[in-house]
């Protein structure tokens, strides 16, 4: 089955003291699912924000809620984010715990179950989840995690497209300096799963970004892209 081409703004892009608002709009532009970045200065040097903002999107956006957990130790939080409302919970390979056990606590609780490469990160290093059966998303950094409006990284362009060929009916996220020139760049390496945040929050008309970006990048998907020469 040929995975579904999904447009996400990042919360993290938009005007931190005007958060309800943002989800609105995001949800009356027709974005797919919302994202979301918990940060807990720790894993990345930045703080966000945490499960009471996620139970606000669940409100004002919709039960479609990526949650992306880059901090030290997810398996302490799952219960706090699932109870908010997320959709599916996004943990670090780096992260130092049990990230097969995290993976399982997370399907425990009903919720999609994703695992997240950084950029320096082999795609090998999912594998094991993989085979495992554990994973329901794989993400991968197009940035070094902890702030948004960086430039997308080109080298994680190969990971995708390794990744894609290892599991054709996974969702693969892209995570990072995601705009409609780099989108469609993943999307030819077979992620179908694309996050935004200065690029949609940051347009005049969400709306007809949300619509320009997807006919775009289903135009550049490609199921099964080309091994490395
Ligand atoms: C970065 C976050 C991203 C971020 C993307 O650590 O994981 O989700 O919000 O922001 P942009 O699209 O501005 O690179
Ligand atoms: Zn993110």
């Amino acid at each position: 089955m040929k995975p579904a081409i999904r447009v996400l703004p990042s919360l993290l892009a938009a005007d931190m003291g005007r958060l309800e608002e943002a989800c609105v709009r995001a949800r009356e532009a027709g974005a797919d699912a919302l994202h979301l970045d918990i940060m807990d200065g720790h894993f990345v040097p930045n703080i966000s924000f945490g499960p009471a903002v996620v139970a606000m999107a669940r409100r004002c956006f919709g039960p479609a809620l990526s949650v992306h957990l880059m901090v030290t130790r997810p398996d302490l939080h799952l219960r706090a984010f699932a109870e908010a409302g997320a959709e599916v919970l996004l943990i670090h390979a780096e992260a130092p715990c049990d990230v097969a056990g995290t993976l399982r606590d997370i399907r425990s609780l009903g919720i999609r179950a994703g695992l997240t490469l950084n950029p320096e990160t082999p795609a090998r290093f999912a594998d094991r989840y993989l085979e495992a059966g554990l994973l329901d998303e794989i993400l991968c950094m197009s940035v070094h995690p902890g702030f948004g409006g960086q430039a997308f990284i080109p080298n994680v362009l190969p990971k995708l497209a390794a990744l894609r060929r290892r599991a054709p009916p996974l969702d693969l996220s892209i995570d990072g300096g995601i705009d409609a020139e780099t989108g469609p760049r993943a999307a030819a390496q077979g992620a179908n799963l694309f996050i935004a945040g200065t690029a949609l929050f940051g347009a005049g008309d969400m709306a007809a970004e949300v619509r320009r970006y997807r006919e775009r990048l289903a135009a550049a998907f490609a199921p099964e892209p080309p091994a490395e020469a």
